[in-house]
């Protein structure tokens, strides 16, 4: 090993050592998209992390990929990697700041909740409309986040209009100051949001299981006018789905009871658990919402076939297929809109899917 090598990694075990400790991760420090989590376990020996101790998994450190992957291409060596470590350290140093996701998040009062599936058309944004439906009923103040780049939340919730999107929160804009009025005024309370377009599938790109940088929680603003955020995302399970996880309190896995929706109920929570992991300091919990259930022979052996897959996390709330919920959806309006006793009932359902999860 080199000497400047040597005295590079002397002078910051300290921060190491607190770091795996702590369980901080990249955007725990504020750093840049393009960092990334790698498994160091094939890269480097135990002794020569000094002992230090990960609090769990595999010994994982983060490096600038895209800075240094030339000279982790070129040569691996325990002593270029060390160097390697050593910038990356400090860097990391540089980069520290006061963020803490639980102050800017998870406020006494207010919840966030995304949404997930790893099969489309289950009722990822119906389950959105509802639950914001109940909260504005309420005379809660609601944003919705849509990363779908099919953009169904906001046709709905805009009827079309869209200038600015989420799109630019990816770029330097916050979310606050991307959200707009929805058409929805019935309500006493507001319903916000910050829309999607298709352009927002530029960036959905696969991602390592062990990922850890979200951009979006450093993109926030000032959200302190909601009490309630959702967040709407695509079935595909990549950059946008893992985004939205990271912004949230609870990760609601929706799955209807077919078999092809199940299994792929399975990989999303699969999904939400691994991003979970890599955030191992959040508070964040994963549950699971049937829907679209509709008391027949198949919908009863696939809501059991839920219950044995994810035993304690599906929600005791399920919501049942409706005329009224399909009805609603294609006038783009939650359902709590719709006038009549059928309507009404779909619309409880929502309310005690609500207060589910966010009591
Ligand atoms: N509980 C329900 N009852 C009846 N139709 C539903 C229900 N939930 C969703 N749908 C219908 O299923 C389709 C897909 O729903 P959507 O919310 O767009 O799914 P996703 O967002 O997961 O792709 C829509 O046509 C919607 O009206
Ligand atoms: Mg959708």
């Amino acid at each position: 090993m080199s000497s400047s090598s040597e005295s590079r990694r002397s002078s910051v075990p300290e921060t190491v050592k607190n770091w795996f400790k702590k369980g901080a991760d990249a955007d725990a420090v504020g750093l840049e998209p393009g960092w990334e989590y790698l498994d160091l376990a094939e890269w480097v020996t135990e002794d020569q992390l000094d002992g230090f101790e990960p609090i769990d998994g595999p010994t994982e450190i983060i490096v600038n990929l895209p800075k240094k992957s030339m000279d982790l291409q070129a040569e691996a060596t325990p002593e270029s990697l060390s160097d390697i470590v050593a910038d990356v350290i400090t860097d990391i140093e540089n980069a520290q700041t006061e963020f803490d996701i639980n102050e800017r998040v998870n406020k006494r009062g207010k919840h966030v909740i995304a949404v997930l599936s790893g099969k489309g058309g289950v009722g990822k944004t119906t389950t959105l409309l509802g639950l914001a439906g109940a909260a504005a009923a309420q005379g809660k103040r609601v944003l919705l986040v849509d990363l779908d780049p099919q953009g169904s939340l906001t046709l709905a919730a805009l009827d079309g209009a869209v200038t600015r999107t989420a799109r630019e929160a990816f770029d330097d804009a916050n979310l606050a100051d991307l959200a707009v009025p929805t058409v929805w005024r019935d309500f006493s309370g507001t319903i916000e949001i910050v829309p999607a377009t298709r352009h927002l599938g530029q960036i959905d790109v696969p991602l390592s299981p062990l990922h850890a940088y979200s951009t979006l929680v450093n993109r926030l603003g000032d959200l302190t006018a909601y009490d309630l955020m959702l967040i709407d995302a695509p079935a595909t399970l990549a950059t946008l789905a893992f985004e939205a996880i990271s912004l949230a309190h609870k990760a609601v896995i929706v799955t209807e009871p077919t078999r092809f929706a199940v299994t792929s109920a399975i990989d999303a929570a699969d999904f939400a658990r691994l991003a979970r992991r890599g955030k191992r300091t959040w508070n964040r919990s994963v549950h699971i919402l049937l829907n679209k259930f509709d008391g027949s022979e198949e919908s009863t052996y696939r809501s059991r076939e839920v219950q044995s897959n994810f035993p304690g996390e599906v929600l005791k709330t399920s919501i049942s297929a409706s005329t009224e919920i399909d009805y609603a959806n294609s006038a783009g309006v939650p359902v709590q809109a719709i006038p009549g006793v059928r309507a009404d009932l779909a619309a409880r359902q929502f309310e005690v899917l609500l207060s589910e999860l966010t009591r």
